[in-house]
């Protein structure tokens, strides 16, 4: 029988997971389908119930249902609990279990493109403080770094993000995050800024070191100005794309019992379908 998987969000049309859980199904030659599903916010209850009839083996959840589907299931991962969102659905015998596997994707990214950073890495800077920010200090935090610095310009949110986390992250005045980049040995942009549409991040690179790694979860555009910036300064870019394509591995094993790669192929479809936005 075909194993149904979704995306479901609102909106929806705009979610790449169909194209990169497509192409996995199709690499591997499974009996499965991934499908993109529009569901409002009032409907997500009763998504979830024909998710426990059976109707599907899982899928992922996307803005505005992360938090609310948290409620709605049996079994919450210690990742999705900190983090304080879902974004993969499963049922495993009779119960309904979540996952956030966006600290995981981001870590899965992070070690793929540059292996060893942790050897070098001991302060890192984390721009943001929304629920990017949260996977992401999820994240390095669980590498057990020296300090993680946490600026946003609302910083009632930093300091909410930094009591929720503890040490060793810190939150810093939003106006010292350019003099905190000398200081860095990873600096990681959680905010919207730089996305395509939106106003640059504005980050004073004056003091970067070279050889420090800065990353930008934004891969509209693939490359940021951040990023080219920090490339010609002599940092190592680490875009946005590889930690949505890593973060789809956790979700297509479980529905499908297989551990797909990200392969240069499935990230140059990606990039096509970015570049043609
Ligand atoms: P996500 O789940 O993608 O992280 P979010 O929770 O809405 O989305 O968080 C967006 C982040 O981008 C926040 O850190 C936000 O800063 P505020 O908390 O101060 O709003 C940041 N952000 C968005 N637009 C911004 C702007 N124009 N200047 C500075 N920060 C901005």
């Amino acid at each position: 029988m075909t194993r149904r998987c979704f995306v479901i969000g609102h909106p929806i049309a705009h979610s790449r997971s169909p194209l990169i859980h497509g192409t996995w199904l199709a690499d591997h030659g499974l009996d499965g389908s991934y499908e993109r599903i529009d569901v409002a916010p009032a409907d997500l209850p009763a998504f979830i119930t024909r998710l426990r009839a059976g109707e599907f083996v899982g899928g992922n959840v996307t803005v505005p249902h992360k938090q609310a589907a948290e409620a709605l299931i049996d079994e919450v991962s210690e990742a999705a609990r900190a983090i304080g969102a879902v974004n993969t659905l499963w049922r495993e015998g009779g119960r309904l279990c979540g996952d956030n596997t966006d600290a995981a994707g981001f870590l899965g990214h992070l070690d793929a493109t540059t292996p060893g950073w942790l050897d070098h890495v001991r302060t890192a800077l984390v721009i943001g403080a929304g629920g990017a920010a949260r996977a992401v200090v999820y994240a390095l935090k669980s590498r057990g770094l020296d300090r993680i610095a946490v600026v946003n310009r609302n910083p009632a949110r930093a300091a909410e993000l930094v009591a929720a986390f503890g040490a060793p992250l810190q939150a810093m005045d939003w106006s010292a995050r350019s003099a905190l980049v000398g200081e860095a040995d990873l600096i990681v942009n959680t905010t919207s800024l730089g996305m395509k549409g939106q106003p640059p991040l504005g980050l004073d690179l004056a003091t970067l070191r070279p050889g420090t790694i800065v990353d930008d979860i934004v891969y509209v555009p693939l490359k940021t100005d951040l990023l080219v910036e920090a490339e010609r300064r002599g940092a190592i870019a680490v875009d946005g794309l590889g930690m949505l394509l890593h973060q789809a591995v956790p979700g297509f094993a479980r529905w499908f019992g297989v551990v797909p790669e990200v392969t240069p192929a499935l990230r140059a479809r990606l990039e096509v379908d970015i570049v043609g936005a």
